[in-house]
């Protein structure tokens, strides 16, 4: 390699290094925390775990997000509610959200899209949703079937099915 040549090469690596850098210094955010968020988003979890984001088509403000919900899901199972998610990352590491996170849930957590999730995903994740800092109370706990519950609730349950003899025709 000629010595013009090797020049070249140093100030293309520098440029290219003075970029990522100030890319980095840009925006300010650990590329975990923008995957995650990205992840949180299209996933889904804001639409229970984010009171009105569902009804609002997104319209709350980020700094509310995930923080869980008072108002049950009620079917067969019983009464569930969406977990304060900003609380939750706090109680735990990385490593142990991962396995958390993959664990079975009641309807109608999609627990088996977590479990599901590569290993790359389910760490943006957690990253972004310890980065929110915590937030809001813990969400009621569950209540099995025939528990009176206090609370509001969505029933989430079918009705007006076709009698099963129609289902077969
Ligand atoms: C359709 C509503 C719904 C959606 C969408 C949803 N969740 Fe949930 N989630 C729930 C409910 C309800 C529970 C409580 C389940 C139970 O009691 O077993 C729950 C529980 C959880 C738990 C367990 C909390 C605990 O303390 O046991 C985690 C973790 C969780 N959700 C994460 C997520 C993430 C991450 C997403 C997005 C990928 C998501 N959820 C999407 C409704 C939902």
């Amino acid at each position: 390699m000629n010595s013009m040549l090797r020049l070249n090469c140093v100030i293309a690596l520098a440029v290219g290094f003075a970029t990522s850098l100030s890319f980095a210094a840009g925006t300010g955010e650990d590329p975990g925390v923008t995957r995650g968020r990205y992840v949180a988003r299209i996933t889904g979890c804001n639409d229970c775990h984010t009171p009105g984001y569902a009804e609002s088509g997104g319209k709350v403000a980020e700094s509310d997000w995930l923080v869980g919900s008072p108002v049950g899901f009620k079917g067969p199972w019983g009464v569930t509610y969406p977990a304060n998610l900003r609380l939750i990352a706090q109680t735990m590491n990385e490593d142990a959200w991962v396995v958390f996170a993959r664990e079975p849930r009641r309807p109608p957590m999609p627990w088996s899209s977590l479990r599901d999730m590569n290993d790359g995903d389910l760490r943006a994740l957690y990253r972004y949703i310890h980065s929110l800092g915590p937030k809001g109370a813990q969400a009621p706990a569950y209540a099995p079937p025939g528990t009176v519950v206090s609370t509001p609730w969505i029933l989430f349950e079918p009705q007006n099915l076709p009698k099963q003899v129609d289902a077969v025709r």
